[in-house]
């Protein structure tokens, strides 16, 4: 499962990037607007730093504006994809930019046949929104699951991009249920790194070594 950023914080991003862990990033409007920072600048440093899909999502809730958005994203970077909400005009606007090869992340996805719809109209990525579905209470792994199997049995080559991470435990869902992408808060993505037990025999390891004689330890320094 590949694994997406998401956050329009370059520092964050960075920070990931750093690691080797970061394949792609999302963003959205919100996002975005959480930064305070001019929309092209800060999409044009995400793209300086993660050689990946960066999602971008337009912003109007007609097709034709929608429409217009997508062209005008699209020639900001070639790794841009752009986010499309799942509405009727959503997919109005799909069929007619994916028909142009522009990349299309169909997003705010809460049903199985919104997803393969999608796929049929060109979607490069569907987003099923996981974190927000589970607050409905229904299980948000087994949309992706559902929607993964249904890909596989059709033959479409869209990718399951499992979206609203909540924490660590989402994301091992995700992976169990076949997403092939999930995009990762910064801070879910750090807890992911660590364990208190991790941390614990650390220390132990540690201590013991102290035992053994300076001059027996000192190839360390
Ligand atoms: C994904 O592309 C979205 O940006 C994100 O996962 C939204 O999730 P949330 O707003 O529920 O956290």
């Amino acid at each position: 499962m590949e694994i997406f950023l998401d956050t329009a914080n370059v520092e964050d991003i960075r920070r990931f990037a750093r690691l080797g862990l970061i394949d792609g990033v999302t963003t959205n409007p919100a996002l975005i607007a959480r930064e305070g920072r001019d929309f092209r600048e800060v999409v044009a440093e995400i793209c300086d730093i993660v050689d990946g899909p960066i999602s971008t999502e337009v912003i109007s809730l007609d097709a034709a504006t929608m429409i217009e958005e997508a062209r005008m994203i699209a020639k900001l970077h070639p790794n841009i994809v752009v986010k499309i909400p799942a509405t009727k005009a959503g997919y109005e606007a799909l069929n007619v930019v994916s028909q142009e090869g522009i990349k299309v992340n169909f997003t705010i996805i809460y049903t199985a046949n919104q997803a393969w719809l999608a796929a049929k109209a060109g979607a490069t990525y569907v987003s099923p929104f996981v974190g927000r579905l589970d607050a409905t209470s229904t299980h948000g792994s087994d949309l992706i699951a559902e929607i993964v199997q249904i890909f596989e049995i059709h033959g479409f080559v869209t990718k399951v991009l499992a979206a609203s991470m909540r924490n660590e435990i989402y994301v091992k869902h995700a992976a169990l249920a076949g997403a092939h992408i999930a995009t990762i808060p910064p801070e879910v993505l750090d807890a992911m790194m660590e364990s208190e037990l991790t941390d614990v025999s650390l220390k132990g390891f540690l201590a013991e070594w102290e035992k053994l004689p300076r001059e027996k330890r000192e190839y360390f320094k």
